[in-house]
Parts: C-alpha cells; structure tokens; sequence
C-alpha cells in the first residue's frame, strides 16, 4: 500500500441524462438495458473521504456529518465488499460523505455519492485505476454513477459483462454552454426508488420497444451535441425521456413519478421553445422534479418563468461540470 495514511478525498458530479437508461440485463452487475449519455452538474457535488484501517472491525458511514440509516449503510458497505474484492483487502473502512446541495431535495445523489466513494476508497487503498475501471467499480455501486467518474458529456457504453460497462467522455465540459435549471416540484423521499423500479422494467410491453429505437436516439443527440445544434437536441431529448415515463407508467404495478406540477412545467418548456423562442427542452429522473436543459444564455429568463408557473416550485442551477477527482483532505 502506497499511501501510507490510508485516507483520501474525492469529489463527483451528479449527473442529468438526455438518453435514459431504465431496466439491466442484470441487475446484480448492473449492466443496463441500453447505453445513455449524460451530462454532469458542476454546481451538484458529493465530498467523500474514506479511510481505511486494519484496526476498524465495521465499515461505518457518515452523511452530512449524521451517523447514515441502515439502508444507505448496508447500500455502501456492499459497494465496499466489491472495493475490498478488487483491492485484494479484508480491512474496513470509515467512509464520511457531504452533498452540497441538500438532502430530501429529490434530486438524487447515488450517482455522485458512488462515484465519490469509488474514486476516495482506490486513492485511499493507495490503488492506481485507469479512468474506466473506476467507472466499472463505480456502477457496482450505482448505475449512473459509472457515467459521474468522467468528465463533461459522458456516454455509458451498455457492454455486456464487467469490464465492458463503462462510461467516457463524449464532449468536454466547455464544448457546449449548456445549464440545466431544476424546477424542484417535490422534495418527498420517492416512495420507489431506481433500484426497485430497474427490476419492473421488463414487466410491461413498451421497455423492449424503448430499448430498440435507444441506439437512434443516442446517434442523434450525439450529434446534435456536436454540431451544438439546440433544435435539433431539444426533441430527443424529451422525446426519450417520455418514452421512458411511458415504460414507467405501464409496467406491473405501474410507477408514476409525474405529478401535476411537472405537467404544467412541461407544457410551459414547450411554449417557452416555441413561443418565446427560448433554447430549453425538459427532462425528468425518476421522481417529479423538472430539469430544464438550455443555453446558459436562456437560463434567467427559463428560471424566471418556472418560478412564475407557482411559488411552490423551488430553482436550483447548474453548467457542465467535471468528473469525479481526488481532492486534498477534506475536513477529516
Ligand atoms: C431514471 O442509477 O439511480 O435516472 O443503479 O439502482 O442506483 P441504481 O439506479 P440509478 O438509475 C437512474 C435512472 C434514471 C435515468 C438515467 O439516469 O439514465
């Protein structure tokens, strides 16, 4: 072991998809159902700091600086047990983890908090990984967060084992100035969360349809990223993610994140585009909140007219942002 103190920071980006993933061809490696791409939120970050010791006889996990519940605690320490199998290792681990943007805000953190923790346990470990093995270790953890370990606009090449599910940069951060201005709709914890909802994907019958016509999409908005041409981005981009809320609405038993806030937000995107002629197009996770992807030039003007649709809609804002990089010690 190299580092002789055993501990290390590292800090990840969450991350936004254009092209969805939803549903794995196995959900134990979790190797999705197709490739997607993304982009990831400079201004949204997970700090985590682990440290590793011989002396320790538990993993434990801090959030916020709160002792974690059972359920995210057990989440990591699985995510430890495929670190410690890669690192040849039996010690444990004292993992502390900090959000910059609030907790119970519904937008999800997995993605950078397992990039975070992936990226901290190696530098820790005194381990040297390449860019795509820790994208590989890091959706072990948590699908998306295989696409918040690199920089910029990523792609997550589906693969189909291992080694071969990984996520690299597409475009780099500065390559196009894109925000996206988060219309938060509900801060409720998701009464079923990604996990669950991968495992009824294949339940209805529209996800093998989705999944077909997933590589079109995923070449359009390519290229449309690169020509960095909003016209034609905008309608694939909500194109897929109604298709994958269509998959999500009729799988057994059906899951509807959608509430009526997020319809009238929806519907407000299309007129700002075609109205007002503002650069935006919507696109939603797993839970009612809208992020509007548009130019950074839009972006007042977007965040003003979200907030005019209800005060009950709280903004939050955020351009391209970096992948997942160790950092000097973070408050440990
Ligand atoms: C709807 O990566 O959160 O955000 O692997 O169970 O943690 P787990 O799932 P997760 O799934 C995210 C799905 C999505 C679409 C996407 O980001 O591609």
């Amino acid at each position: 072991m190299s580092n002789s103190d055993n501990i290390a920071s590292a800090r990840a980006h969450s991350n936004i998809a254009f092209i969805k993933y939803w549903g794995n061809r196995d959900h134990k490696l979790r190797l999705p159902a197709n490739s997607s791409l993304s982009m990831n939120l400079a201004d949204l970050h997970t700090t985590t700091t682990v440290e590793w010791s011989y002396a320790l006889q538990v993993d434990s996990l801090t959030i916020n600086g709160a002792p974690a519940g059972d359920i995210p605690l057990a989440r990591v320490r699985r995510h430890l047990d495929a670190l410690r199998h890669r690192l040849n290792t039996d010690w444990h681990a004292r993992v502390e983890s900090r959000n910059n943007f609030p907790i119970g805000t519904g937008i999800a953190s997995s993605a950078s908090a397992f990039a975070a923790l992936t990226v901290a346990a190696v530098a820790a470990y005194g381990a040297e990984f390449e860019e795509r093995e820790l994208s590989t270790l890091a959706r072990l953890g948590s699908g998306s967060a295989a696409r918040s370990i690199p920089a910029g606009f990523v792609e997550w090449r589906a693969g189909d084992s291992h080694e071969s599910s990984y996520a690299e940069t597409f475009a780099h951060s500065n390559h196009w100035d894109l925000v996206d201005v988060i219309a938060i709709v509900s801060r409720d914890h998701k009464r079923v969360g990604s996990s669950a909802g991968h495992q009824t994907a294949d339940t209805g019958s529209l996800q093998r349809g989705r999944v077909e016509c997933a590589s079109g999409r995923l070449r359009d908005v390519k290229a449309a990223i690169k020509a960095r041409d909003f016209e034609r981005f905008a309608p694939i981009v909500e194109e897929d993610s109604n298709l994958m809320h269509a998959v999500m609405m009729t799988s057994k038993p059906p899951l509807f994140y959608w509430q009526p806030l997020s319809l009238a937000i929806m519907d407000s995107v299309r007129r700002m585009r075609e109205q007002d002629a503002l650069q935006v197009c919507y696109t939603l996770d797993a839970g009612p909140n809208v992020h509007c992807i548009c130019l950074a030039a839009d972006a007042l003007a977007v965040a003003t007219r979200l907030q005019a649709i209800s005060p009950k809609i709280d903004i939050m804002r955020s351009g391209v942002g970096g992948g997942g990089v160790v950092i000097p010690l973070a408050g440990a």
